[in-house]
């Protein structure tokens, strides 16, 4: 019998910073369902990814005087390291510098070119010379400025090619009226009024002012502008139009592509679109969850940024509460939809409530009876009494309300379900008082199979839980006599499955209760930390703005600038010098053989800052001595608005000798 498939997919996500608790949603969330669907018995494609290409990251990579490939090749190992570290199990990531990719892309963009669904034309927006940008209105700051630099912008055009919509504009109105693809359908209004209503606006796919980009076959000095690169990842990964894979007919059309708000109109309009012009079958639904926005300590929303040091770390976070406690917060605040605002405060009251007392306490308490009135092992006699059949009821009709939720994609309501059977489980605890029980040799019988009873439902519990927080699960299989055997799904809407003279192991305590008022004061004083250092970090660039070079001096011939030898060197060891505040003593490789230089740049830099950077020097200065130490030539460094010098970093990939002219 062939297994049912089950393809889904997260965005490809902007490898232009480190990702955070939003990007961790959207993947831990994507992971559940691929986790549960695999319980489930379905062959499932998990696709993760980068989108490597465009503008940003060929600034990002200037500034850090990288190439690049040099640049997204760092980040995307910061993505997988995260990945790994929260437990996702995707089947394929995609990067959309792969070779594949960049293949199909560019199949892709000829064939809706040959079919005449592009055509070439003129993008007009506005654009900022410094930052050699185009931004459309809506991006521009609340002046009407350039959002990077603040500056004035202009009308201005350049030749691109447009992808027309307007002929699939009622095929897609029906397909977000009329079909369930959208999720949650109330979307679909807005979108329809705000986009499709107004008359679908053709869509800017290539352009000429940066080049880091997929080029464009048959006229190479046009580069494929986001989406269409971007968007096709979910066809490509799959080996649309390539022959690095062959599981296009096997997983296509996607059961789920998950997103957030911010790139709904792209995957629920733009995404339509080309697939309809390439004439492949369309996904079958499209999720969209909100924003995690940071609560900030006056209880306000704001958006995550970089700039305004309020990003939350998941690095952090699981290293203080474990990744499970954190995978479990997130889906269990976020409502499909709905924007969440991520707070300390509940964060750990639902560690503490959900995970300490609820779930973590039943099994805890559980094995700890089991262990003290049996020694570890149950007596294979029982008695049958009240509540059992009313705890069974509840246990066994679980799992089907799980699956209705991830069919759904309703991850909160999945676990809010989950925990309904917790509190069940813990109240029959209450209601039966093994505690009393167990004071009366005669009613071990009665004793046995309250406990029995309980260890059943800790198993359908944490079976049904392992897709949500899969490194804590097994350890309670380990405790409650279990393992990956017996804990299936299958057996999950069981009730009886574990052996009647079942053995417990007492381990760990499983999410240990956190001290809300030493967190709470030691995660505040992080973030306050991070935002008084992006806060200096923006007074930084404002002075920037408002700085005035040193005047300009006297002008040289061509010949005396020849005297002076620049030269590109690496920076192969570096210590400060002793005795002194400022300077730091350089081993330079500069392509001859090697030199030391002494720079005055110690109160900036520390050491291990420069090692391995290229520098530019002066490799024509007559040697000279300072704090003892000899010194041949000088390292280029540049005035700072703040009064320090900052070095000069040319272009990594340059070797090192290289003349500077
Ligand atoms: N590269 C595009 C997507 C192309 S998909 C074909 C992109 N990348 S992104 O890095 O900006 O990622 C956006 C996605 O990251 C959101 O749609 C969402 O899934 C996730 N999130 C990033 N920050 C988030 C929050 N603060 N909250 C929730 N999700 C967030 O757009």
């Amino acid at each position: 019998m062939t297994m049912p498939k089950f393809y889904i997919t997260t965005p490809i996500y902007y490898p232009s910073g480190d990702p955070h608790i939003g990007h961790c949603y959207t993947t831990v969330a994507c992971d559940s369902i691929a986790r549960y669907k695999r319980m489930q018995g379905y062959d499932v494609m998990f696709l993760t990814g980068t989108d490597e290409h465009g503008q940003k990251i060929e600034d990002k990579a200037r500034d850090k005087g990288v190439t690049p490939q040099q640049y997204v090749d760092e980040v995307v190992a910061t993505f997988k390291k995260l990945w790994s570290y929260m437990n996702i199990s995707y089947d394929r990531y995609i990067r959309t510098t792969d070779d594949y990719h960049v293949e199909s892309v560019q199949k892709i963009f000829k064939e809706l070119y040959d079919k005449g669904y592009i055509y070439k034309g003129e993008y007009t927006g506005k654009y900022c010379t410094p930052c050699e940008s185009f931004w459309t209105e809506s991006q521009l700051d609340a002046d009407g400025c350039c959002p990077e630099c603040h500056r004035p912008v202009k009308e201005a055009s350049e030749e691109a090619y447009f992808f027309k919509m307007s002929p699939f504009a009622d095929r897609i109105e029906k397909l977000l009226t009329e079909t369930d693809y959208l999720r949650p359908k109330t979307r679909a209004t807005e979108l329809v009024n705000n986009f499709i209503k107004p008359g679908l606006e053709d869509l800017c796919v290539s352009r000429t002012s940066f080049t880091w980009g997929i080029p464009v076959t048959f006229d190479p000095k046009h580069v494929v502008y986001v989406w269409v690169d971007a968007l096709s990842n979910y066809c490509t990964a799959l080996g649309y139009k390539n022959n690095k894979y062959n599981d296009y007919d096997k997983y296509w059309p996607a059961d789920v592509h998950m997103v957030a708000k911010d790139i709904m109109r792209f995957h629920a309009i733009i995404w339509p679109a080309i697939l309809m012009a390439l004439d492949e079958p369309l996904p079958k639904h499209l999720a969209v969850h909100g924003w995690i926005t940071f609560q900030n300590k006056n209880g306000e929303a704001q958006k995550m940024s970089k700039s305004l040091g309020n990003v939350v770390d998941p690095f952090m976070l699981g290293e203080r509460y474990g990744v499970d406690a954190i995978r479990y917060h997130i889906l269990r605040e976020m409502a499909l939809g709905a924007d969440s605002a991520f707070s300390n405060e509940i964060m750990i009251n639902r560690i503490n409530s959900d995970l300490a007392n609820g779930f973590g306490n039943l099994v805890s308490r559980t094995v700890a009876m089991a262990d003290k009135y049996f020694g570890g092992t149950l007596p294979e006699t029982r008695l049958e009494g009240d509540f059992d059949q009313s705890l069974k009821d509840c246990l066994l009709s679980v799992r089907e309300k799980v699956d209705k939720c991830i069919d759904e994609t309703r991850l909160k309501n999945a676990l809010e379900e989950i925990f309904v059977a917790v509190d069940r489980a813990n109240k029959y605890i209450d209601e039966t008082e093994p505690w009393v029980l167990g004071k009366d040799e005669s009613k071990y019988d009665r004793l046995a199979s309250v406990l029995y009873n309980l260890l059943e439902s800790i198993r359908i519990i944490s079976t049904l839980l392992s897709a949500f927080m899969p490194t804590t699960m097994p350890e309670v299989w380990e405790q409650i006599g279990a393992n990956a055997d017996i804990c299936t799904y299958e057996n999950a809407g069981k009730f009886g499955v574990l052996p009647a003279n079942v053995t417990v192991h007492k381990g760990r305590i499983l999410f240990p209760r956190i001290d809300m008022d030493k967190e709470i004061g030691e995660l505040n004083a992080i973030i306050e930390k991070n935002m008084a250092e992006a806060k200096a970090k923006l007074n930084a660039d404002e002075a920037a703005e408002t700085f005035t070079p040193a005047p300009l001096a006297e002008q040289v011939t061509i010949d005396d600038f020849a005297k002076v030898e620049l030269r590109v060197a690496e920076v192969k060891a570096c210590e400060k010098v002793k005795k002194s505040k400022k300077l730091l003593c350089l081993q330079l490789d500069d392509g001859f053989g090697g030199r030391q230089v002494v720079s005055g740049i110690a109160q900036w830099y520390k050491p291990e800052d420069l090692i391995g950077k290229k520098v530019i020097i002066v490799a024509n200065l007559k040697p000279v001595t300072l704090c003892g130490v000899e010194s041949n030539g000088m390292i280029c460094a540049a005035d700072a608005p703040d009064g320090s010098a900052r070095v000069v970093f040319p272009d990594q990939t340059l070797p090192n000798g290289s003349k500077i002219r």
